[in-house]
C-alpha cells in the first residue's frame, strides 16, 4: 500500500495517541481487578465473617483436619489452616468452604515446607554455603511443587533471620550471620517458592519470618528477648525482609521475641511503620504460633482483650492459633479501642493475598497428579546436587582427599554414618527417613566391587557409652583410611534446640581421638547443623569437611565429594568459634578503641585463649588451588552518588576444575558513626578449569556504601573507603577509593 500525505498523517496521530495514551498494562488491570473484587466482598461481609478471616487454626495432625475446621468454614468464620495437607483432605475441606459457605472465600492451607518438601534439600544454612543463591531458588522452586502437589498453598518460609549466635538452634533455619549473603538468600527463596506470579500452578506463597530481630536473642537462648540500637536493626536485622518484600513475598510471619521492649508480635513501629510505610507492603502479616497470646507473658498486655488490641492495632493480621481477634474483637470495636478501618484493612490484606494466589478460580488441587509430582528422580537428583554445593572443605592437608574410588579398605566410623535421621535436619516437612541415603550407603554405592566397607558405630550421638570404641578401633586398624562422621542429632537443631555447649556431644570427640591414635589417615566428616567448636580435630586430623544436613540425598552428595565427582567450593555463611566462650562472634564487628593485638595485653581480647575464630565467615578449600590478584578500581575517587567498578584476576593454579567464591568487602576507614572492620558487599561462585583465569567484576554504589546515622538517615559519607577482594573475609588484596 501506498501511503498518501493524509494517510500519513493518520497514521502518525494514531501512533502518537496509543504513546501518549497507552492501554493500562494487564498488570494494572489484574491488580485494579483484585482491589474491586475485595472491596465488593468485603462490603458484604459481616463483623463475624471478617474476624474469621483473621483467624488461623492447626490441624489435628497427619496433615488431618479437625471437625471443627468444619464448621467454621461453613460458617464462613475460618481464614486459613496450618498443617493441614494431602490433596484428598485439602480438596475435602476445600469444598466446604467454597460450596457450602455464604461468601464462598476459599481457605488457605499453609505449612512449613522449610527446605523441601518429601525431598528434603539441605539445611537453609547448608544451602547458604553454597553462595549461590541459585541453588536455593531451585531448591523452593522443588519444594513448592510437591507441597502445591497435595494441596498446600502457602509456606512459611523463607526464615531470613540473621544470627550470629551458634548456640541458638535457628540458625540452622537461616542463611547466616551477613546480611548482604542474607539477603541475596532472601530473594532467591521467595522467587524459588512463589515465581514472578504465585498464582501459577506449583508455585505458593512465601512467608518472610520471623519479622524482626529473633536471631538476635540473647545468649542465644530461643524466644528470649532483644535489644539492640535502631541503627543496628536497620543496618543488620531489616535488609534481608526488605528484600523479601522488594522480591515480592505476599506475607511475613511477626516474631516471638521482645524487642526493645515491645513485642515484634505487638510492635507498631516494625509492622506498621517500617513495614507498610517505609517499604509500601501490601499483603498480610500472620503471627507466630500464639504469639499475640504470649504478649499477656511478656507483660505487653494485662488479658487477651489487651493482648488482641496490641496485636491489630500493631499490624497484625492474621492469628496463628490464639483466638483472641475473634474472641474480643466486636467488644474491643464497640469501645472504640479497634477501629473499624484497622478491621477492615486486616482483612483487605488477606483478601488481596488470597485473589492474588488464585485461590477463587482455583481451589481445589488434582488428586490424581499428587504422587508423580513427589520425590521424582529429578528432585531427588537436584538435592544430591544442592547438598555437593552446600559442602565446605575445613581441612585437607598433603591432599588427603579426595579419595581414590578403588582404594582397598575403608573403615566408616561414628553415629552419624548409618542415620537417616539427621541429614533431614529440622523442618523436614513430609521428608521420610527411610528415604535417606545415609554417608554408608552413599560410600558403598560410589566404591569399587573390590574395596572392603567396614562399619562400625563407636558410639552413640550422646551419651557415656564408649563400649562400641574397641570395635571402631579395630575397624579402623584393618583399613587403609578411617572416616569418622560426627556431629548433631536431627533434634539438637531448631527451634527451641538452643545449646550451651558447641562441642560435638557425647563421646564423639573421644571417638575421633581413638581412633586417630591409631595411626590410620583419619577424615572427619561433620553432619550438623550450627558451627561446632572442633579445636582438637584442626589441630590433629588431617582433613576435614563440613557436610552439614544435607537432606535425602547427603548420602551420595557426601560419597560425590570425598571421592572427587564434585570438588567441594562452598565457604562458611558463619564464622565457626574456637570456643562458646567467644560467642557472639562475627566478621562484620566494630574496630573498638583498642583492636587485639598478640602479647600486649590492654586491649580488647582474652587472658585464657585467643579472639580469632577456627574459622573465618566465608572460609572454605578445594581440591585445586586458586588465585586472586591484580585488583584495579575504575576511579580513584567516586562522588556520594557514584558507582565504582571493581576487579581482579582468579586464576585456578592446581590440577582440578573447581569452584572459586570470589568475596567483596568494603570499610568506611572514618565516618560520623563507627563502621565495621569489614562489610561483605559483593560476591560471585565461579568454576574455572585447571590453569584457566577469569577476570571478576563487581560494581560498588550508594546502596553498598552508606549507612545510617545519627538522625537514622541513610547517607554515603565523604572520606577514604578501603574494598578487600579475596577467597574468604581474612584472605584478601586490598586497595583504597575517596568519595568527595
Ligand atoms: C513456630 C515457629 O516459630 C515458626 O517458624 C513456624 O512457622 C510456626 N511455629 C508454625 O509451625
Amino acid at each position: 500500500m501506498k501511503l498518501t500525505s493524509a494517510r500519513l498523517f493518520v497514521f502518525v496521530f494514531a501512533l502518537s495517541v496509543v504513546l501518549l495514551f497507552p492501554s493500562p498494562s494487564s498488570e494494572s488491570k489484574q491488580a485494579t481487578n483484585v482491589e474491586a473484587r475485595v472491596n465488593a466482598l468485603l462490603a458484604k461481609m459481616t463483623l463475624e465473617e471478617k474476624l474469621g478471616q483473621l483467624q488461623q487454626l492447626d490441624g489435628e495432625g497427619e496433615g488431618n483436619y479437625r471437625p471443627e475446621h468444619v464448621e467454621l468454614l461453613k460458617k464462613g468464620v475460618l481464614g486459613s489452616t496450618l498443617n493441614v495437607r494431602g490433596a484428598k483432605k485439602t480438596n475435602e475441606l476445600q469444598r466446604v468452604a467454597v460450596e457450602q459457605s455464604r461468601l464462598k472465600i476459599p481457605n488457605l492451607f499453609g505449612y512449613d515446607v522449610i527446605h523441601g518438601y518429601r525431598t528434603i534439600f539441605p539445611i537453609p544454612l547448608a544451602e547458604a554455603s553454597s553462595w549461590d543463591p541459585s541453588v536455593a531458588e531451585r531448591s523452593a522452586s522443588i519444594a513448592a511443587s510437591e507441597a502445591y502437589a497435595t494441596g498446600l498453598r502457602w509456606t512459611f518460609a523463607p526464615m531470613v533471620d540473621i544470627a550470629r549466635d551458634p548456640r541458638w538452634g535457628r540458625i540452622t533455619e537461616g542463611a547466616g550471620e551477613d546480611t548482604f549473603l542474607g539477603s541475596a538468600f532472601a530473594r532467591a527463596r521467595v522467587l524459588g517458592f512463589q515465581g514472578r506470579d504465585y498464582s501459577a500452578p506449583g508455585k505458593i506463597l512465601a512467608c518472610a519470618k520471623h519479622y524482626v530481630a529473633y536471631g538476635a536473642a540473647e545468649g542465644g537462648r530461643d524466644y528470649n528477648t532483644t535489644d539492640m540500637s535502631e541503627q543496628r536493626l536497620r543496618e543488620v536485622y531489616l535488609p534481608p525482609f526488605h528484600a523479601a518484600v522488594d522480591a515480592g513475598v505476599g506475607t511475613l510471619m511477626s516474631a516471638f521475641n521482645d524487642l526493645n521492649g515491645v513485642p515484634a508480635s505487638g510492635n507498631p513501629f516494625t509492622l506498621t511503620k517500617i513495614l507498610r510505610g517505609e517499604w509500601k507492603f501490601d499483603g498480610f502479616v500472620v503471627s507466630d504460633y500464639n504469639s499475640v497470646l504470649e504478649l499477656i507473658s511478656h507483660g505487653l498486655a494485662g488479658n487477651n482483650h489487651d493482648a488482641a488490641e496490641a496485636g491489630l492495632n500493631a499490624g497484625v493480621d492474621m492469628e496463628m492459633v490464639s483466638r483472641l481477634y475473634n474472641e474480643n474483637g466486636a467488644t474491643l470495636l464497640k469501645e472504640g479501642k479497634v477501629s473499624q478501618a484497622t478491621i477492615d484493612e486486616a482483612v483487605r490484606r488477606i483478601l488481596r493475598i488470597k485473589f492474588r494466589l488464585g485461590l477463587f478460580e482455583h481451589p481445589y488441587v488434582d488428586e490424581a497428579a499428587e504422587n508423580s509430582s513427589i520425590l521424582t528422580a529429578a528432585n531427588r537428583a537436584a538435592a544430591r546436587e544442592a547438598s555437593g554445593k552446600s559442602m565446605v572443605l575445613l581441612k585437607n592437608d598433603r591432599g588427603t582427599l579426595p579419595l581414590n574410588k578403588t582404594i582397598s579398605s575403608l573403615a566408616v566410623i561414628g553415629p552419624l554414618a548409618d542415620d537417616p535421621r539427621a541429614p533431614m535436619g529440622f523442618w523436614s516437612a513430609d521428608g521420610k527417613d527411610t528415604d535417606t541415603v545415609t554417608a554408608l550407603a552413599g560410600i558403598r554405592a560410589k566404591v569399587s566391587p573390590q574395596t572392603k566397607v567396614t562399619y562400625a558405630k563407636g558410639c552413640d550421638i550422646t551419651g557415656d557409652s564408649t563400649s562400641g570404641f574397641d570395635e571402631a578401633v579395630n575397624a579402623a586398624r584393618q583399613a587403609d583410611i578411617a572416616l569418622v562422621f560426627a556431629g548433631e542429632a536431627k533434634e539438637m537443631v531448631g527451634e527451641a534446640a538452643s545449646r550451651s555447649s558447641l562441642d560435638l556431644p557425647g563421646k564423639q570427640m573421644d571417638l575421633l581421638k581413638a581412633i586417630h591414635a591409631t595411626g590410620k589417615p583419619t577424615i572427619l566428616v561433620l553432619i550438623n547443623g550450627r558451627p561446632p567448636t572442633i579445636g582438637w580435630a584442626v589441630d590433629n586430623v588431617p582433613a576435614i569437611l563440613e557436610a552439614w544436613m544435607g537432606g535425602t540425598e547427603a548420602g551420595n552428595a557426601i560419597a560425590d565429594v570425598l571421592f572427587g565427582d564434585v570438588n567441594p567450593g562452598g565457604k562458611l555463611p558463619v564464622t565457626f568459634p574456637r570456643t562458646v566462650g567467644q560467642v557472639p562472634l562475627y566478621y562484620n564487628h566494630m574496630n573498638t578503641g583498642r583492636p587485639p593485638v598478640a602479647d600486649v595485653r590492654w586491649n580488647s581480647k582474652y587472658i585464657d585463649g585467643p579472639w580469632t575464630p577456627q574459622f573465618p565467615f566465608g572460609f572454605g578449600l578445594s581440591y585445586t588451588q586458586f588465585k586472586i590478584s591484580d585488583l584495579q578500581l575504575s576511579a580513584p575517587t567516586i562522588r556520594p552518588d557514584g558507582r565504582l567498578n571493581v576487579s581482579v584476576n582468579v586464576q585456578n593454579t592446581g590440577q582440578r576444575a573447581g569452584d572459586e567464591v570470589v568475596q567483596l568487602y568494603i570499610r568506611d576507614v572514618a565516618a560520623s558513626m563507627t563502621r565495621p572492620v569489614k562489610e561483605l558487599k559483593g560476591f560471585k561462585r565461579i568454576t574455572l578449569k585447571p590453569g584457566e583465569t577469569q577476570r571478576v567484576e563487581f560494581t560498588l554504589g550508594p546502596d553498598h556504601l552508606g549507612f545510617y546515622n545519627r538522625e537514622m538517615k541513610y547517607v554515603v559519607e565523604p572520606g577514604e573507603f578501603k574494598v578487600f577482594v579475596g577467597s574468604s573475609s581474612e584472605d584478601v588484596i586490598e586497595k583504597s577509593f575517596v568519595v568527595r
